[in-house]
């Protein structure tokens, strides 16, 4: 489905004016000053920028993984303080909210593919037999059928990340975050682990927001932005 820019469109995630400051000994460091940003629903967006110039960050307030100075954001229609951690009800509410894919996959080396997978659901407490089934069809989503069983300690790179996107999308999520998704994949296999990504999304109708070094992956999204001292803006 594409995305959908009309004034039907519904904003999933919305921040406005949001800072951030790190301190460290003998100084401090502003790492996002007065950031805005809006996702519509089916919508995707991507944004790129020098290594340490605020991405991870930027995502972790959106997730409400770290605290912002100042601001003020939304996740649907849901208004959120950004400048505390989120109470036990939004921390409950991300789980279903939000899915996240890291660079370094996260996946938990002793539990198998579908373990993996149903850790979501343990997080979201929705642990039954349609979600199973459900984690089933998403692991064939990605190309994993029959692996059910397998650790991903005995997987390549490129079939960890397929896993990690089906453990993301199990809830049913508004929003996927993707973190450098393809920062430790090969060419060809970053190519086909971004297209699934981005098909996956848009089947699922989950809003995606990828951070990325990767031009043709940002330019794959319908909003490429940039995030340059602080600021962000259209590439
Ligand atoms: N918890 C932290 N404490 C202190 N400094 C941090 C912390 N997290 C990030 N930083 C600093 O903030 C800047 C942005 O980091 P990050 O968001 O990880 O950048 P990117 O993801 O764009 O590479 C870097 O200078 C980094 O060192
Ligand atoms: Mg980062």
């Amino acid at each position: 489905m594409p995305c959908a820019v009309s004034e039907e469109s519904t904003a999933v995630l919305q921040a406005e004016g949001l800072c951030k400051s790190f301190s460290y000994e003998g100084g401090s460091i502003r790492v996002l000053d007065d950031v805005g940003f809006s996702l519509d629903s089916g919508c995707s967006v991507s944004v790129r920028g020098e290594s340490g110039c605020g991405k991870t960050t930027l995502l972790n307030l959106l997730a409400r993984l770290e605290t912002a100075d100042s601001g003020s954001m939304s996740w649907h229609r849901e208004s959120l303080d950004p400048r505390t951690m989120p109470t036990a009800r939004e921390a409950s509410m991300r789980a279903s909210f939000l899915g996240v894919v890291y660079q370094a996959y996260y996946l938990i080396p002793e539990l198998n593919a579908i373990e993996n997978v149903m850790v979501a659901a343990r997080i979201a407490g929705t642990v039954d037999a349609e979600t199973l089934d459900r984690a089933r069809d998403l692991l064939a989503r990605v190309g994993m059928e029959g692996r059910d069983l397998q650790l991903p300690t005995k997987m390549s790179g490129g079939e960890r990340q397929r896993l990690a996107i089906a453990r993301a999308l199990l809830n049913r999520p508004r929003v996927i975050l993707a973190d450098e998704p393809t920062g430790n994949l090969d060419e060809k296999t970053a190519g086909s682990v971004m297209d699934l990504l981005l098909e996956a999304c848009r089947e699922e109708e989950a809003s995606l927001v990828l951070v990325t070094h990767n031009l043709a992956f940002a330019q794959a999204t319908d909003e490429a932005l940039c995030l340059t001292k602080g600021s962000l803006g259209p590439a």
